[in-house]
Order: structure tokens, then sequence, then C-alpha cells
């Protein structure tokens, strides 16, 4: 093998945040395209940061280094642009050199696809204007991110844009589509860009059961049917909390979506179970406080036993006391991570 060397010829580089689904993309039809809509936003403190460089020498296709060192992930990379050089031609014309690294730590137990695809789907993008000549910084340009991030891991492609995003076809919402998110950049209520996202990290360990096994089951769930029909209820009822500022129905819908995800595993064919004790010690003592408080704090889960905790700025002190107070005991040495909804991905320049 020979390491790259010289000058690359081409190089793009990008800061992308992870996501949090509040409505939940479970299933799959399709090549990646989602069994039902799902609703997100992105978080500001939870990122990964990309470069990619391109080259005429060398015999290796890809070289991924992660936090500088050479990581097995590089060659789930190379399967991913094998597939893309159907699409985009130029792909097989270079080797890549690709540097990455995390905001968050390695035992967080954070998943780190969303965050990953979707730099290095910023930098493809980029990359791709570039090399065809197109205008850089438009819609297309963004929209075309967000459809190669999917193509990588669905949940990415909702990583691509500042706030709230809908990825996936639903009667409401004519402009959306199953091929990218669709960013909701009008009409939400102010107080719902103060959203704090405390992530409680309940085990860091790696998961019995993967989410690519968790979406397959999805195919033949007993459940599949209402499991739809439901999605597209709450993502109509938690769209219209946003445009009205009604945090209420807001908590209401982000838990129901938080434990269906869960019910869907727990009644799969072969059914298994990603909450620990802790989470759920944690999940009974929010609403214990939220019933005692009336201060609108709510949890989402995502598909593992970590808690995101969403609470408002305006009780940031009291609830993060309550954090301190009450919950970090149940937390795998006490780690969490202080986070918020985010502006979105951007490009570094080097
Ligand atoms: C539970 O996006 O990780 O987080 O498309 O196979 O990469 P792949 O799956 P992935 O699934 C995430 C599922 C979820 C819910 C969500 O983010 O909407």
């Amino acid at each position: 093998m020979t390491q790259l060397q010289n000058e690359a010829l081409w190089t793009s580089k990008w800061r992308c945040p992870s996501n949090i689904a509040l409505v939940k993309y479970w299933g799959k039809r399709d090549f990646q395209k989602p069994m039902n809509q799902s609703l997100s936003f992105v978080l500001q403190n939870s990122f990964t940061e990309m470069s990619v460089e391109l080259f005429k020498e060398g015999d290796q296709k890809v070289e991924f280094y992660f936090e500088g060192l050479s990581h097995p992930f590089g060659e789930r990379i190379e399967s991913y642009l094998a597939q893309l050089s159907v699409r985009i031609q130029w792909i097989e014309d270079y080797n890549f050199r690709i540097h990455s690294r995390n905001s968050f730590p390695h035992s967080a137990g954070i998943a780190s696809s969303a965050s990953s695809f979707g730099a290095l789907a910023l930098c493809l993008a980029e990359l791709h204007f570039a090399i065809s000549g197109k205008e850089p910084d438009t819609p297309d340009l963004w929209r075309k991110a967000s459809e190669l991030a999917r193509l990588g891991s669905g949940s990415a492609c909702r990583s691509i844009y500042p706030g709230f995003s809908i990825w996936g076809k639903a009667q409401l919402f004519e402009v959306c589509s199953d091929e990218y998110a669709t960013p909701l950049y009008e009409g939400i209520n102010p107080v719902f860009y103060t959203l704090r996202d405390a992530i409680l990290i309940v085990d860091s360990g790696v998961k019995a059961v993967s989410s690519t096994i968790g979406h397959m089951l999805m195919n033949e769930h007993v459940y599949q049917p209402s499991r739809i029909a439901q999605a597209h209820q709450n993502l109509n009822e938690l769209y219209l909390s946003l445009l009205t500022g009604n945090k209420e129905s807001f908590v209401e819908v982000v838990e129901s979506e938080a434990l269906s995800l869960h019910a869907l595993m727990m009644t799969s064919r072969p059914s298994y179970m990603l909450l620990k004790p802790n989470t759920l010690e944690l999940i009974s003592r929010i609403r214990a406080y939220r019933e005692k408080t009336k201060i609108p704090v709510c949890f989402t889960l995502d598909a593992g036993p970590n808690i995101h905790l969403l609470y408002f700025k305006k009780n940031e002190l009291e609830v993060r006391a309550f954090i301190e107070e009450e919950l970090l005991d149940f937390c795998e040495n006490r780690q969490w991570i202080d986070d918020r909804i985010g502006k979105g991905p951007e490009r570094i320049i080097t």
C-alpha cells in the first residue's frame, strides 16, 4: 500500500451535527426509504468533523482515519462509495483520504452514523458541485447532501439543515420526500428554538441488536400498519404543537413516540429489549418531576437505553439542579452530555 503524499486535487471539510428524532423512523422500504415519516431536530454540541481529499495517485480507494488512526469504518465508507459511483461518475476517478473526529466521547454510546454520514455527504455534495462546475450554496446542494446522507444512513439525511427537519412523504406535507429531508424553516414557535437536550448516558456498551436488524424486523411486524398510521398522526400533532407553541401536546407526543419505538422492538418476532432498569428509573423520575413541578420536561429515546431529557431554556436552572441531584446517580459514571437544538452544519475553511 502506498500512502498518499502529495497535495490533494480537491478538498472539502465539514462539521455536521447529530440529530434526535421526535417522530421516529423505524422500518424501511425499497432501498433506504422510510416506512413512515419522521421529524427531528439537530443538536449543537454533538457533531462530526470530516475532511475528504481526492487524489489521482495511490493504489488504495479509501484511506480512512478516525481521530488520526486508521479505523474499520473505512470499509463501510468504501462500500458506500462503490454504491454511489453508479450515480456519481467522478467517484471512480479518484482515491479518497478521509479524516474524521467526533465531539462526543467514544464511550458515550451515542450513535455517530447520522453525523458521520451527514458530514461525508456534505463533503461529497460540495465536491460534486465543484467538479461539475455547478453553483455552490444553492438549495440544490443541501438537497443533494441530504439525499447522499440518506443512502449512507437514513437518519443522517435529517442532519443537513438547521433546527427541525422532516423526512418522508405524507399527505399533509406535499413538499416532503422519501429521498431527502426537508427543513422546517417557517412558522415554528420561537420557544422551540430554546430546546435543551440533556443526554443521560445509562449504558455505553454495544447494543445487543443493531438498528439494521430492528428496521428489518418491521417488514413482517404485526403492528406495521398501525405503526405507520400512528406515526402520521403523531407527526401532524407534533407539527401543530410546534406551530402553536403547545408544550403540553409536544411532551405527550414525544414520549408516546419514544415508547412506541421500544414497544415495536419488544413485540418484534424475535422480540428484544434495549431499555435497562436505570432507563425505566429515569423515566419515572422525569414524569414524577413534571407532575410535581408542572415544568414541561420530557424524555425521548434512540434505539438504545440512553435518555434524551428535553426541556426549555426558561427552566434551565431548576432542571439542571434536578439532573445533578436526582438523575446522575442512574447514569454510567454520572456521564451526561449537555446539548441543545443546533444551527446545522458548517463548512470548515482550512
Ligand atoms: C431509532 O438511521 O441508524 O434512531 O438507515 O439503517 O442507518 P439506517 O438506520 P438509522 O436508524 C435510526 C433509527 C432511530 C430513529 C430515528 O432517528 O428516526
